[in-house]
């Protein structure tokens, strides 16, 4: 049977009519919600392109069932980050380093990238790589993506 579940996405508050509360964050997030910045990837936890935030954190939401999520704690995807007219220094840096093949790694990039500088504000390279050994990209797009972390870091 259906059943109402509360979340708040990007400083709104959202109900959503589940069938499973064991869904994944990320299918509300894009088939219920129309978000598009996470990507569906591996589906596994294993490639960061559906990476949001939850409470700051990063998390893979194909990996997170609704079930662990409180209607309080604060998610936010790609589209919440920043808007077009006001976009967060990570999105502005990707542009400006044109830091994008395919794209479809870019979601989980810039949002493990955002978690990560708020616990180091001015990171070394090294500390961006390995904050980013886990998000994959198969394009082979990582230098430019790596410059384009510390281009925002020193921004
Ligand atoms: S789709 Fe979630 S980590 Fe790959
Ligand atoms: S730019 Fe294509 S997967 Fe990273």
């Amino acid at each position: 049977m259906a059943q109402r579940k509360s979340l708040n996405v990007n400083g709104k508050a959202v109900q959503i009519s589940i069938d499973d509360p064991e869904m994944p964050l990320l299918y509300v997030l894009r088939d219920n919600l129309g978000l598009r910045g996470p990507r569906f990837g591996c589906g596994l936890a294993q490639c960061g392109a559906c990476t949001v935030h939850v409470d700051g954190q990063a998390v893979r939401s194909c990996s997170k069932p609704l079930s662990e999520l409180a209607a309080q704690q604060k998610i936010v995807t790609l589209e919440g980050l920043g808007t077009p007219q006001k976009p967060h220094p990570l999105q502005r840096a990707f542009i400006e380093e044109q830091a994008v093949q395919c794209g479809y790694c870019i979601n989980g990039m810039i949002m493990e990238s955002a978690a990560f500088l708020t616990t180091n504000k001015k990171p070394t390279e090294a500390q961006v790589k390995e904050a980013l050994a886990n998000n994959l990209c198969r394009c082979g797009t990582h230098a430019r993506i790596v410059k384009a972390i510390m281009r925002a870091a020193q921004a």
